[in-house]
């Protein structure tokens, strides 16, 4: 079936951290006339803390299990794009759930460009203090166990091109 804007009444955002979902995530819905959610603010409302905040407090199993409880409360949403974490999809069965109810985008970038970008980020509670060493291995040892879950995608999408650019296509593709 050809995907479109009328089919596809939720569409979710997936990737690596770093590969641009919530930057997206407000463009894309704005050209579509859909809604905006981002699933790690969700989860920060509901729980009063902020998710570095929740992986030291509560730990990643528990943060893992509010994600997939999130993800559940989005089948009452329509019209909306919603930037999920890049963890999602690899837990609890996500990725058939967010393909159940909607469709699936994934911004996919390869490790360079996303050492460069996350290189930069100072609150991702994953790859907070890593020294360049260990990042680089981070994102290679991660990704290599994350992509099979992220090639589940409905579509996927080369990230590595500006935020304009990539509107474009997305909204190109979903008519
Ligand atoms: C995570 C990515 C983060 C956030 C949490 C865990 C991950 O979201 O959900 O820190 O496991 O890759 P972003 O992809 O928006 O950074």
């Amino acid at each position: 079936m050809e995907v479109t804007k009328k089919t596809a009444k939720r569409i979710y955002l997936i990737g690596f951290m770093g590969s641009g979902k919530s930057t997206l995530g407000p463009r894309l819905a704005e050209a579509l006339d859909f809604d905006f959610i981002d699933l790690d603010n969700l989860i920060e409302e509901a729980e009063g803390l902020q998710i570095s905040e929740i992986f030291k407090i509560k730990g990643e199993a528990y943060f893992r299990k509010r994600e997939q409880e999130i993800l559940e409360t989005t089948a009452s949403y329509t019209n909306t794009v919603f930037a999920t974490g890049g963890g999602l999809p690899c837990f609890n069965d996500n990725m058939t759930s967010m393909n159940k109810l909607g469709i699936s985008l994934y911004l996919q970038l390869s490790e360079a460009p996303l050492f460069k970008r996350l290189k930069q980020s100072t609150s991702r509670p994953l790859i907070m203090n890593m020294s360049d060493q260990e990042l680089k291995f981070y994102i290679r040892s991660t990704l290599a166990v994350r992509s099979k879950y992220y090639q589940k995608a409905t579509l996927i999408i080369d990230a590595n091109q500006s935020l304009h650019d990539l509107t474009l296509d997305c909204t190109s593709i979903l008519k």
